[in-house]
């Protein structure tokens, strides 16, 4: 349950910290690491970084250099208490605006679990567009707009049920709403954004798209949390890889 005297970005720490995550460990992160490969000598953008858990993970592949970007203070916090290694840089920084680095500077660019709270996608595209070099890679990690995500998290931390989960009503509205949970007093932003507006807006700004993935759950996620088998039917997250024209 929900503690209140904590701050909502240490409450969302709580839960989804670094090697915390079930979804990231088992099944998330694993497949976006092999999709990318290889990683190694590679320059590295990841938009949004929160507390760093995918960076954690990307030094492991012996990366050049990576910038971390956030516009949160207290998760680029988190992010640098949890990782002192000189090949990472942080960055406060807006992604929906121009990003503090120069054109065609990286080979690959992550953004993960970040567009579901964000709107101006087209300007994030454009940038990462701008900042990666010809043939650059980039990979988009986001709930699936099939998932009520705001629902399920309501589920998930006042444990009952809402019968919302089972549609994906709304879909064709670009709504823009709240997690209906309030971690520690504060509504999380939640935009809806449609599989169709997500691939049109990487096309429209350069990104050949080379594969898209739809996930659930996978034998490990299911050993460690039985739970996901009720969602098993469910596509919860999206993955699409492209690389720069
Ligand atoms: C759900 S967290 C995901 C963090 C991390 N990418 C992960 O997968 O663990 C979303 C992150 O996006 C950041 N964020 C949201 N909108 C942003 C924006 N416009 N510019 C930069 N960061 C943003 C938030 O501060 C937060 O750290």
């Amino acid at each position: 349950m929900i503690n209140m005297k904590k701050t909502w970005q240490q409450q969302w720490n709580v839960v989804y910290g670094v090697n915390k995550d079930p979804n990231r460990e088992f099944l998330l992160f694993p497949l976006l690491l092999k999709t990318s490969l290889p990683i190694k000598g590679k320059s590295i953008i990841d938009l949004g970084c929160g507390n760093g858990s995918l960076i954690v993970k990307l030094l492991k592949y012996k990366p050049k250099e990576i910038y971390g970007l956030d516009s949160n203070d207290q998760f680029l916090k988190f992010a640098k208490n949890n990782i002192s290694d000189k090949r990472v840089r942080f960055l406060k920084s807006d992604i929906r605006r121009r990003l503090p680095i120069r054109s065609r500077h990286f080979d690959m660019a992550y953004c993960t679990f970040v567009f579901n709270e964000t709107n101006n996608l087209d300007s994030i595209l454009k940038e990462v567009s701008r900042v990666l070099k010809r043939k650059g890679r980039f990979y988009l990690m986001t709930t699936h707009p099939f998932f009520p995500l705001n629902y399920f998290l309501y589920e998930k931390f006042t444990g009952k049920r809402n019968n919302k989960i089972r549609n994906v009503k709304g879909y064709f509205r670009n709504y823009k709403g709240g997690y209906i949970l309030t971690m520690a007093r504060r509504t999380t932003p939640f935009y809806n954004h449609r599989v169709e507006e997500l691939i049109n807006l990487m096309v429209k700004n350069g990104l050949i798209i080379r594969e898209v993935r739809e996930l659930s759950t996978n034998s490990k996620l299911l050993k460690a949390c039985p739970i996901y088998a009720q969602l098993k039917d469910i596509p919860r997250v999206i993955l699409i890889s492209a690389e720069k024209a």
